[in-house]
């Protein structure tokens, strides 16, 4: 990779976590992720989620189909499958056979279309045994659902009372502590024991590296800064940075976009994500140059992810440059809009 204060030239990154739903709006947002990256891992909470290998094969051939339609030959989506309470062992050697490279924990109700995820792990426990056995990691949306537990500490409590003893019970499973928000999480994965396996990992997404929450609620309540798990505290933010930036390999790219239509985000009870795949790499570029480590990013967008999965780094070259790039209030979204993480806004880097 070289560096000079206004050209960046790394190998083509890929995208470790990343929503793009179905149908139409799927076609709105796989150009922009195709745009910058070469992969993606495509999450499987769509309404109804995919929960076994058929569904995740047809799921490949629509996303196929509509790259073909676009014209897209240079990106390939990784499926993933949602786990269930009743996953049974065998899904999980039928989805290793199938290039399924991993399967998804969302607590139940802990997110968007998560209703029919997992209760309680002990339901999972001949799967995940397969899955340790396998290789096939298990990405996780560390959040306990307790409404007792305030929404800014169920990152934290979920490593205590879920990941930890995960961990216990299945000390070789290859896990993803997806979205990290929090220094508890950032510094749990940084010093947890693998014995030099690398079996723990973890995605960070541009909008916890670049805000905290008060961005939610800057002079008046802010839909699009809302996302799950919420944004923290300043401390968060620059434990999250120091880690991305570190260089250590447990950590990589996952943007989390996950579009929702302008109407539901701005509504009453709005949905929790944010659209980040517009420039996601611009913004990346934003946070580890603000600390003085573009030098950095490569590593974490490039080649930590692709190590994790046991898959080839990509050999093709991209160039961001830093040159002012107006970010536009909307983008179409099938039949609606949706609104980009910077609406309205500049920012400096973006795809040469
Ligand atoms: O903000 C979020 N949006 N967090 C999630 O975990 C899910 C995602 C979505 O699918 O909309
Ligand atoms: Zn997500």
């Amino acid at each position: 990779m070289s560096t000079s204060l206004t050209r960046l030239e790394m190998i083509q990154p890929d995208d470790w976590h990343l929503h793009i739903r179905d149908g139409e709006v799927m076609r709105d947002v796989l150009v922009d992720t195709a745009r910058q990256f070469a992969r993606a891992i495509v999450m499987p909470n769509l309404k109804p989620p995919v929960t076994t290998v058929d569904l995740a094969n047809a799921y490949r051939e629509r996303i196929e189909q509509q790259l073909k339609a676009l014209g897209v030959s240079t990106f390939t989506p990784l499926m993933t499958l949602y786990l269930t309470n009743n996953t049974s062992a065998a899904e999980v050697l039928k989805a290793k056979a199938a290039d399924v490279v991993a399967f998804k924990l969302y607590p139940a109700g802990a997110t968007t279309n998560s209703d029919a995820g997992v209760s309680d792990l002990k339901f999972c426990h001949a799967t995940l045994e397969a899955m340790q056995s396998v290789g096939m990691p298990l990405l996780v949306h560390g959040e306990v659902t307790d409404p007792e537990v305030d929404i800014f500490d169920r990152e934290a409590v979920f490593i205590d009372q879920v990941l930890e003893p995960l961990r216990k019970n299945f000390p070789e499973l290859k896990i993803v502590f997806e979205h990290i928000t929090t220094k508890q999480a950032a510094h749990y994965v940084r010093d947890a024991q693998t014995g030099g396996k690398n079996i723990l990992g973890a995605t960070i997404t541009p909008q916890h590296l670049l805000m905290n929450r008060n961005a939610i609620f800057t002079g008046g309540i802010r839909p699009h800064h809302y996302c799950l798990p919420v944004l923290k505290r300043e401390e968060h933010r620059l434990a999250l940075l120091e880690v991305a930036t570190s260089g250590n390999p447990r950590f990589f790219l996952g943007t989390d976009s996950a579009p929702h239509a302008k109407g539901a985000k701005e509504a009453a009870c709005g949905c929790a994500g944010c659209y980040s795949a517009f420039n996601a790499l611009g913004l990346y570029a934003e946070a580890f140059e603000s600390v003085g480590k573009l030098d950095r990013l490569e590593g974490f967008a490039s080649f930590f992810g692709p190590d994790f999965y046991h898959l080839p780094r990509n050999t093709q070259k991209i160039v961001l440059v830093k040159s002012p790039q107006n970010i536009p209030a909307e983008l179409p979204l099938g039949d609606a809009t949706i609104v980009p993480l910077r609406a309205g806004e500049t920012i400096a880097w973006s795809l040469a």
